[in-house]
């Protein structure tokens, strides 16, 4: 497990970047935090890393954006997708055992189809430790 502390976006891009450096073609990376803790600036530093030319949005309403890149990343947003029948998601199973990098924003709400083997990434923030403040675990 590895904690890092960030103190702003770019502290979180940096973290993110440091995964990246370890990340092999079909990972699957869950991120976890609450909104606005900071999950797509970590995403935007995985972009950055893998030379993406793409701008990353949240993908709230589309679920999935696809950027390209040193590799395919494929970056979910399940916000609007807690608690799903089973059959709904077939479809993120392409994404899931594909080739690419697939990040998803709100992981949980999809936990029981997640690959053995995800990276889970937790974002909080403490609001008393400064307004940017947030701690990055990952394991
Ligand atoms: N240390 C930090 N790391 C990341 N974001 C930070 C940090 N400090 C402040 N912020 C701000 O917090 C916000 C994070 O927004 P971001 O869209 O990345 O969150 P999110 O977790 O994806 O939210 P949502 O659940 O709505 O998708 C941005 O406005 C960013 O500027
Ligand atoms: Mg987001």
């Amino acid at each position: 497990m590895k904690i890092y502390k960030s103190n702003s976006v770019e502290d979180t891009a940096s973290a993110a970047g440091e995964l990246a450096a370890e990340l092999k073609p079909g990972d699957v990376i869950a991120l976890v935090g609450d909104l606005g803790a900071g999950k797509t600036a970590f995403v935007k530093g995985i972009a950055k890393y893998f030379h993406s030319k793409n701008d990353v949005l949240s993908p709230t309403y589309t679920l999935v954006n696809e950027y390209g890149g040193d590799i395919p990343i494929y970056h979910f947003d399940v916000y609007r997708l807690a608690n799903p029948a089973l059959d709904e998601c077939d479809w993120i199973d392409e994404y899931l055992f594909g080739n690419g990098i697939t990040i998803i924003e709100w992981a949980d709400n999809i936990k029981n189809i997640l690959p053995e083997g995800t990276i889970r990434v937790e974002i909080k923030a403490y609001p008393e430790k400064g307004e940017d403040y947030r701690e990055i675990k990952i394991c």
